[in-house]
């Protein structure tokens, strides 16, 4: 587990498969039980992936939000992002966000993703105000309720890192 940066009181870490301890993987897991109706994966199986990143905010030795993403070649593909309901609003999601971005800059990533339910719009806030723009609909996408989700993007010039200016493609009401 490796130290990198701090929120004004959190700290950011990245969880790697050999280095993530018991503890953290369940405070992950039980994050993401409250955050999602159906648990939506285990984080001890997503660390096992060789393409899975994983960083936690922590405080007081104790996780209070994640992002969990899969870098495959020049794409980050954001998976998951939950911040424990006590901790929300005190821009922990953001962060994590900010943290992934600066990965995939330093990783000439080119491509970030996402999918987001279209009712989801503390979420899809939380995206636009990084720059992610609406790229397109999948519909029904969410087998539980049939929502569609809305795909997400921002794209980085691979070279410099910089973040290209984007627009939605379609309409989003937020
Ligand atoms: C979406 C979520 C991750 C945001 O986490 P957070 O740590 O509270 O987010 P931040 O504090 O960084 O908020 C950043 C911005 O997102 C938007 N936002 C966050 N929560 C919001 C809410 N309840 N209503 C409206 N906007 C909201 C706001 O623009 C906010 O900025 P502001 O506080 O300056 O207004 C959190 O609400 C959550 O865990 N939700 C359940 C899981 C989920 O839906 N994950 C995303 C889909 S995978």
């Amino acid at each position: 587990m490796k130290r990198e940066a701090t929120t004004s009181t959190a700290s950011l870490v990245q969880l790697t498969a050999d280095a993530a301890d018991d503890a953290a993987l369940d405070e992950i897991d039980a994050i993401g039980s409250a955050a999602f109706d159906a648990p939506q994966f285990s984080a001890r199986e997503e660390l096992r992936r060789p393409w899975t990143r994983c960083w936690i905010a922590r405080e007081g030795g104790r996780a209070l939000a994640f992002l969990i993403a899969w870098h495959v070649v020049d794409e980050l593909h954001v998976l998951n992002i939950a911040t424990c309901p006590r901790a929300r609003r005190r821009g922990l999601a953001t962060a994590l966000m900010r943290r992934s971005l600066e990965y995939a800059q330093q990783q000439q990533v080119r491509l970030l993703l996402l999918e987001v339910r279209r009712s989801n719009r503390a979420a899809i806030r939380l995206y636009r105000k990084l720059g992610f723009t609406a790229m397109g609909v999948r519909p029904r996408y969410y087998s539980d309720n049939g929502e569609d989700a809305v795909e997400m993007v921002l794209t980085l010039d691979p070279a410099t890192g910089a973040v290209q200016p984007g627009r939605d493609e379609i309409r989003l009401e937020v």
